[in-house]
């Protein structure tokens, strides 16, 4: 099981960028979260925080905890340890950050040579029986191509195969549908839909591929988690102000956009109050100050609209 308690993220000398705030999570065993929200919302800066890779001028505070464990007070030699044997990370793009000089079979075992002391051999056999389990298709051919021979959603494929092959349990997962067309990312969806070991988290801007992967969404604004929920619920009945705006927006929902206006900027948020109101209908004189996270019913929601349903 995978805990962020109360983690914030702050970039800079003088802390001025906010990028995350105050993100409390759970993923269970076998859990499929979907983190939505839109640029700049601090989804990709989320999931550098959890696996402890963001650069020295990232101020981060709460706790990360794996099995019980604190990610972020672990140091190189235990986070090695613990990186692809039981947390994997594909990043923003992924799929062109595989070695176009080496075929993609090895790349796809490497892990096992790099970190457990598998023969390449060994590796790559391995490598195609993962392959296969993601349902890739002429998975020996695929192990002896070079990666500029695949599709972009094959290439994500191959990103996910790589990052469950040592074992890993949990797998984050960053924008992984982003610039595919439809029939790429059908097997993307696929392919994750395959993973009945491992849990998910994965960043996406796009609710419909979200809706697609995950049993639970959270939704991220301007750095601050807004809405928490069972998938079903985020589309049939969302409760933020922001999320029934997303939701709305969405093609099958008739894109309808009718709040135009820009997420504030840092310097606005240190001015407090609630971050989407410069752009919701329903704002009053209390959403100067900002909402904590209500319950409602097993829900979370920030917005004072839901004070009375605590
Ligand atoms: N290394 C960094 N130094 C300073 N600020 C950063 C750094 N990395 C990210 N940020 C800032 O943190 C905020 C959140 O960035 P993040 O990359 O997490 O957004 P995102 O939700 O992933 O957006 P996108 O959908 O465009 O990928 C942004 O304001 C960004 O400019
Ligand atoms: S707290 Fe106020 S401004 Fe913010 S989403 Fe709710 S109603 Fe809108
Ligand atoms: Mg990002």
């Amino acid at each position: 099981m995978l805990e962020i308690k109360e983690l914030s993220v702050r970039f800079s000398a003088d802390s001025t960028v906010q990028a995350v705030q105050d993100v409390s999570l759970v993923l269970p065993d076998r859990g499929r979260i979907a983190l939505v929200g839109e640029t700049g919302s601090g989804k990709s800066v989320l999931l550098l925080a959890v696996m402890h890779l963001l650069p020295e001028s990232a101020v981060v505070t709460g706790e990360v905890l794996l099995n019980g464990e604190d990610i972020l007070k672990m140091n190189r030699k235990q986070l090695d340890k613990l990186r692809g044997a039981l947390i994997s990370y594909v990043p923003q793009g992924g799929g062109a950050s595989l070695n176009p000089l080496m075929k993609v079979g090895e790349q796809v075992g490497e892990p096992l040579v790099e970190h457990h002391g598998w023969n390449k051999k060994e590796s790559v056999t391995k490598a195609i029986e993962v392959m296969r389990s993601l349902n890739m298709g002429n998975e020996e051919e695929l192990a002896l191509s070079f990666p500029h021979t695949f599709s972009g959603g094959m290439r994500q494929r191959a990103m996910i195969a790589m990052g469950i092959i040592a074992g890993s349990k949990i797998l984050l997962a960053d924008e992984p549908s982003k610039g595919l067309d439809e029939d790429r990312v059908d097997l993307v969806v696929d392919s994750f839909n395959r993973l009945t070991e491992q849990s998910l988290l994965c960043v996406t801007h796009d609710l419909m591929f979200a809706s697609r992967i995950s049993d639970h969404i959270c939704v991220l604004y301007s750095a601050a988690q807004v809405e928490f929920a069972k998938t079903e619920e985020i589309l049939k009945d969302p409760l933020h102000p922001y999320t029934r705006d997303m939701v709305k927006a969405i093609p099958e929902n008739g894109m309808i956009v009718d709040n135009v206006g820009f997420a504030p900027s840092h310097d606005d948020f240190d001015k407090g109050g609630c971050r989407y109101r410069h752009r919701c209908t329903h704002c009053t004189e209390k959403c100067n100050e900002m909402p904590p996270l209500f319950n409602v019913g097993e829900r979370k929601v920030r917005c004072w609209l839901y004070e009375n349903e605590n």
